[in-house]
């Protein structure tokens, strides 16, 4: 997530110090600010991975997304600094008959990135679900209604999923029990590592701690994928996704732009998505910039990057669940318990129908209105046209009668057509 400490309260420790165990407390505090994250915890609750996906079954999930190769593309080249896979994944309808058609009907290109933070198993899931739903739809036997929502949302996307963006930072987890870490193999905090505002006061040179940015830019191997991605395709959308809270973020959230009151140029236009998403699922989510949401900053972040230097119209960081508590377990934090999960990832679902539908008829809207500057008022137009049309036809049998009996018997004719086509557009046009 963008949050730093997702929501662990740790300040609120010394508050309870009193008297003789202020020496305890402060022993706590110092570390529980120092290790709390990094260190593991005694946990309410661990996943089953017979539930949960470790990183060897979603080896298998994307394995088994290559029975569609007509809709589904598995690029295996981009890899973590351990070289494990991060799964870019593009899916579309490959089966067009022409490029000619593509073009016509253009639609929105959206990229979604999941697995940045290693304790975040949620938002793996979630994709997961989301994309055996897709790919439910094209199986043989599938019932018709199923067969034609995919239809649907394969004809509205051109949709990049980067399924696990930090492989190391799992396998750490997995292997460790750990339930706290964030970070990569190097205990790297991926969402501080890009090229915006990198290197500020919300992101750390210390490399114990959890938001340790990296020596410079782009210094992990994880980061390329983005940068690669986004040089080759030209993107409307970016999604990054997370869990520890229901926040919905819009850029920027860097120190810097927190100064300067620095938002996107389209912020009305994100945050009439934000609004809509925010309603799209049972979790009500908040949204805003983080400076309207939190009150720390965060330097060096994905999305920031992808608005600001990427210039992608819409980015987000959104965190799709959280359990906040004051305790100093970790896992039930981020995820819901096992046999809760399929109940969370399917009330999730909708949430990325809509982003796919909205941007789908904002792309269309834009379409239109760079191509025909009336298709704002199409039927202005088409009143323009037929009433042309009405005039010409009226004119041509005047002229063939030779004006003789023209205006006695063409006249009455004559208005009711145009008041039939008042009413289809502004009467002050007539
Ligand atoms: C992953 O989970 C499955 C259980 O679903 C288990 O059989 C397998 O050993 C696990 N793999 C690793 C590497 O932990
Ligand atoms: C996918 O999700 C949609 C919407 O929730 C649902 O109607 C459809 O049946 C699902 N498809 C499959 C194959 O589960
Ligand atoms: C993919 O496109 C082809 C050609 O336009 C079309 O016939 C087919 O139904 C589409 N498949 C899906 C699943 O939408
Ligand atoms: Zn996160």
């Amino acid at each position: 997530m963008i949050p730093w400490n997702h929501g662990k309260r740790l300040p609120t420790i010394p508050g309870r110090c009193k008297g003789q165990i202020v020496i305890l407390c402060y022993t706590l505090l110092f570390y529980s600010v120092t290790c709390v994250d990094v260190e593991p915890q005694k946990e309410i609750y661990v996943p089953n991975y017979n539930v949960y996906h470790n990183l060897t079954r979603i080896g298998k999930e994307v394995e088994y997304l290559l029975k569609f190769p007509n809709y589904v593309k598995v690029y295996t080249h981009h890899k973590s600094r351990q070289n494990r896979q991060q799964y870019l994944l593009h899916i579309s309808n490959f089966t067009k008959h022409s490029e000619k058609f593509d073009n016509l009907v253009e639609k929105p290109r959206i990229l979604f990135s999941f697995g940045e933070h290693a304790r975040e198993f949620l938002p793996v899931e979630s994709a997961i679900y989301f994309i055996r739903n897709l790919t439910g739809g094209l199986l043989p036997d599938v019932d018709g209604f199923s067969r034609q929502f995919t239809q649907q949302i394969l004809s509205l996307v051109d949709l990049y999923i980067i399924l696990m963006a930090n492989p190391d930072g799992r396998h750490h987890v997995e292997k460790t029990k750990n339930y706290c870490w964030r970070g990569t193999s190097t205990g790297v905090d991926l969402d501080r590592n890009f090229e915006w505002e990198f290197g500020g006061k919300g992101s750390s040179s210390d490399t114990e701690d959890e938001e340790y940015r990296g020596k410079d830019p782009f210094s992990e191997p994880e980061s390329l994928v983005f940068q690669e991605i986004t040089s080759d395709v030209s993107f409307d959308a970016f999604f990054s996704f997370h869990s520890g809270i229901n926040h919905i973020y819009i850029p920027y959230s860097d120190t810097k732009s927190r100064q300067l009151k620095r938002v996107p140029d389209n912020i009305q236009e994100m945050l009439r998505l934000a609004a809509q998403l925010s309603r799209s699922t049972k979790y009500k989510y908040r949204f805003g910039t983080s400076h309207q949401l939190i009150n720390y900053t965060a330097d060096g972040t994905i999305f920031d990057y992808m608005a600001g230097i990427q210039k992608i119209p819409f980015s987000f960081t959104v965190e799709l669940w959280g359990k906040q508590h004051q305790g100093m377990s970790c896992f039930d934090l981020f995820n819901p318990k096992s046999d809760e999960l399929q109940k969370v990832v399917s009330n999730l679902h909708p949430l990325y129908i809509n982003i796919i539908r909205y941007l789908s008829e904002w792309k269309s809207r834009n379409i239109a209105k760079m191509t025909n500057p009336y298709s704002e008022r199409p039927s202005m137009v088409l009143g323009y046209m037929l009433l042309g049309i009405t005039a010409s036809v009226s004119a041509m049998i005047c002229l063939h009668r030779k004006f003789r009996n023209c205006p006695k018997i063409y006249t009455h004719q004559r208005i009711v057509s145009l008041k039939t086509l008042s009413s289809s557009f502004p009467a002050k046009n007539l």
